[in-house]
């Protein structure tokens, strides 16, 4: 792949930053790169990038590596930023950053006068014109992206990147990565190491990952073969996982028998309060249900009956899924009880959204079901490996990386959303519910007839990550924005935030 030629790039309102296309909508072809150049990172250009490379990743039909990808692009622009606001730093000291002895010495205040001097620092970017430029180019082998700024690196900062290149290389796992970092005093750089074991692990080996630093450049090329095996299903370094599957007892047969009861063609709601009456657990727990967030009309309920009129007799049905799981999960694993307040957070969003979309009643049971279960791989996988598990969650949430689900396959070969997908499979749910679990962080790889119940749960989700700062609403495939009747992003985020008060008043 030739680099590409230098092009006048122009102010694009519509974009957020120079480019050489018109707007987000602009045709892919071969050979006929898309160059971004900005020069501090906001929501708005993020927005550009990210949906850019969902476009791309779309094209040529590699949208599985997605985690993995936007992980880099993120870390290799912060990255650019950085490195600029810090020649403005040096500049504006009047001091050559190139010096080793200034830099070792001016460096260690850099970050509290950045702080602090935020706005004069951005000044300073445009003011050099120390820009990063971000190009997504493809032909018929191979997708590039190309992320890079007009500075020269200097020898520490450049031999740094490539100790740490070359350090990933070495490691066979994220295990033995933690370990070695955290040994390490600075724990810096943890970032770069995380992002190629993760592009690694997506099958894109060493070579896919290039840094060069001369001349007044530095760049960082991914590239990405458009030909790639999809199936990086890799549960052998997960044998240990699965096996404690075989532990978790079958699903309850008393709760199986009322599913089928409910399916009788003249079934009524006395019938079957008399049969949930016998499972006093059951029972507290349909009352409970009908008395959250996402079920409540206000007014308490309080008998049975009242309750599975509330809810509706085929839509029991398809809660009993969740309401069962519940009963095996909860006592057995400590992890179940702050898993499942945030699947009801979940749920209670996604009703919104459900009825925002116009939903037809049958379908948002099942979808409310669907929520409450979505994630009961991650209580499993919590439970099972709690220490790594809380590295994964502290590292991704500092560093918001794109998901906590790379990280998790390129530690344990399996990710909560597997793991779950399997447990549903143990229990013979419907397929739908295996598909919530299994694509609720990957929602562009989901069925077509499954997008309406695993698209509002990713959404709901985004809802309680971006409340937590875990992610940003830039990184929401467009098609899913718009799948649920959002028209742009700033909408999206209007009813996150007023939902979150609404849900913080029940
Ligand atoms: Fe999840
Ligand atoms: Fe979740």
């Amino acid at each position: 792949m030739s680099a590409a030629k230098p092009l006048p790039l122009e102010y694009k309102d519509s974009l957020g930053m120079h480019s050489n296309i018109p707007d987000i909508n602009h045709p892919i072809q071969e050979n006929l790169p898309f160059h971004f150049k900005f020069f501090n990172i906001n929501e708005h250009i993020e927005n550009t990038l990210y949906q850019t490379l969902d476009r791309f990743l779309l094209q040529l039909d590699i949208v599985f590596i997605r985690d993995s990808v936007l992980a880099a692009v993120k870390e290799t622009v912060t990255n650019a930023v950085k490195a600029n606001v810090k020649r403005v730093y040096f500049n504006t000291l009047q001091l050559d950053i190139q010096n080793s002895a200034d830099y070792q010495s001016r460096m260690i205040d850099f970050k509290k006068s950045y702080f602090d001097n935020r706005d004069e620092f951005e000044e300073g970017l445009l003011k050099y014109n120390y820009g990063v430029f971000v190009s997504f180019i493809h032909n018929k082998t191979m997708m590039r992206i190309r992320i890079m700024n007009n500075v020269e690196l200097t020898e520490e900062e450049s031999s740094r990147i490539k100790l740490r290149l070359e350090k990933a290389k070495t490691y066979n796992d994220l295990a033995e990565a933690y370990m070695d970092i955290s040994s390490d005093q600075e724990g810096a750089g943890l970032g770069l190491i995380m992002t190629l074991m993760m592009l690694k692990n997506d099958g894109l080996g060493d070579s896919a990952f290039k840094f060069e630093s001369s001349g007044n450049k530095t760049i960082f090329m991914i590239d990405v073969p458009t030909q790639m095996a999809k199936d990086n299903a890799k549960i052998s370094k997960a044998d240990k996982i699965i096996s404690e599957l075989d532990q978790l007892p079958t699903f309850p047969k008393t709760i199986q028998d009322i599913q089928t009861a409910i399916e009788k063609p003249n079934s009524s709601i006395g019938q079957i309060a008399e049969m949930i009456k016998k499972d006093i657990s059951l029972s507290a727990n349909i009352l409970k249900l009908s008395n959250s967030a996402a079920f409540n009309r206000g007014g308490r309920v309080e008998t049975l009956d009242r309750a599975i009129q509330l809810i509706g007799l085929k839509e029991l049905q398809s809660l009993l899924y969740s309401l069962g799981t519940k009963q095996i999960l909860e006592d057995k694993f400590p992890a179940f009880q702050a898993i499942w307040d945030k699947s009801n957070e979940c749920a209670y969003y996604c009703k919104w959204i459900a009825e925002k979309m116009g939903m037809p009643k049958n379908i948002m049971s099942n979808l409310l079901s669907a929520s409450l279960l979505h994630d009961i791989g991650e209580i499993l996988l919590v439970s099972f490996e709690s220490d790594k598990m809380g590295q994964i969650k502290s590292y991704s949430n500092s560093k918001e990386i794109a998901s906590a689900i790379s990280l998790e396959e390129a530690s344990f070969g399996i990710t909560h959303t597997k793991l779950g997908a399997l447990v549903a499979e143990k229990w013979n749910f419907p397929e739908v519910y295996a598909s919530a679990m299994e694509y609720h962080h990957r929602p562009m790889l989901v069925e077509e007839m499954y997008k309406e119940i695993v698209y509002p749960i990713y959404l709901g989700d985004m809802m309680i990550m971006i409340n937590q700062k875990e992610a940003k609403s830039s990184e929401i495939p467009k098609e899913v924005l718009n799948f649920c009747k959002f028209a742009t992003v700033g909408e999206f985020d209007s009813a996150r935030i007023k939902l979150k008060e609404s849900h913080q008043k029940l």
